[in-house]
């Protein structure tokens, strides 16, 4: 018997941190994702691994292991060969971590296992709002409140035309690492203001403001949390002076990189001198937006 599933990565157009707060967010599934197919094999005594496609180190080989051991617990093993397909780049604030945890869950104990699935998720990535894992299940665009049912999007948030990724390498931390020290800070009166707003830049994007004025309030926000590395408050600073705005989408970093930059402009050809100039990359998914 075979069995097939996917989940798509996220992309947080709003509310990064705030969300773990309480304060609402604004995330879209992503045009890429992670597909997992299961063929069952009772001959086989154990579960065979291919990982295809963007591969990560021996920890997330690991990771994936320990997907699969959590969803056995109470079942009888899984026999077979579970191949994992991922576009997604990993640890860079697209949801990998999530996505795998759906698609491996879909695929080896069926599509409607939410609360199965969930408790993968709160194992393996502690800390966590629900917002990665109620966009990529969803899979539509969403606004999202901790502890309340997300609300499926019908306006456009965000016009893709006008949108680009941009990849700044692997932050040193872990999203786990990110979300507890930010915890840790949370009574400091200049955290909690930037945590409120980002819950307003949420509602502000939602009102329909130009997200140009409120990327660039969000940005300054998540810079003050400490998960803006300096090179990439640099390279936003050079796209906000040519008429941009852009900010750090997921989690971010503290040293290393800081994951996926989302920029907007009117002209976003114009924006790819100045990523070249800070040593960036543009992520060919920005061809993905921009159909
Ligand atoms: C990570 O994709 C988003 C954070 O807000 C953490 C979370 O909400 O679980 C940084």
């Amino acid at each position: 018997m075979r069995h097939t599933s996917f989940a798509p990565g996220k992309i947080i157009v709003s509310g990064e941190y705030a969300v773990v707060f309480g304060e609402p967010g604004l995330a879209l599934p992503a045009p890429l994702g992670i597909r997992a197919t299961f063929v069952e094999d009772a001959k086989k005594d154990h579960l065979d691994i291919k990982w295809l496609g963007i591969k990560g180190n021996a920890e997330w080989d690991l990771y994936l292991r320990r997907i699969t051991g959590l969803l056995e617990q109470g079942r009888s093993p899984f026999r077979g060969t579970l191949t994992v397909m991922n576009q997604l780049p990993l640890q860079k604030g697209l949801g990998s971590s999530t996505a795998l945890v759906i698609a491996v869950s879909r695929v080896l104990i069926g599509k409607g296992k939410e609360a199965e699935a969930l408790a993968v998720e709160n194992e393996l990535n502690t800390g966590h709002s629900g917002i990665d894992f109620a966009v990529i299940w969803q899979s539509c665009p969403i606004y999202f409140r901790k502890g309340q049912t997300p609300i499926p999007l019908k306006e456009k948030i965000l016009d893709p035309r006008h949108a680009v990724l941009i990849d700044t390498g692997k932050p040193k931390e872990t999203t786990p690492e990110l979300v507890a020290m930010v915890k840790e800070k949370a009574d400091d009166p200049r955290i909690r203001q930037a945590i409120k707003t980002i819950g307003q830049c949420t509602e502000r994007l939602r009102k329909g403001e130009d997200s140009r004025t409120v990327f660039r309030d969000h940005h300054r926000a998540q810079a003050a949390l400490g998960v803006v590395p300096k090179a990439i408050q640099t390279m936003i600073a050079d796209i906000e002076r040519l008429g941009g705005a852009a900010k750090v989408t997921g989690a971010g970093g503290k040293t290393g990189g800081g994951g996926m930059v989302l920029a907007i402009h009117k002209n976003p050809d114009l924006i790819t001198p100045v990523v070249r100039r800070n040593g960036y990359a543009l992520l060919p998914l920005s061809a993905a937006l921009n159909p």
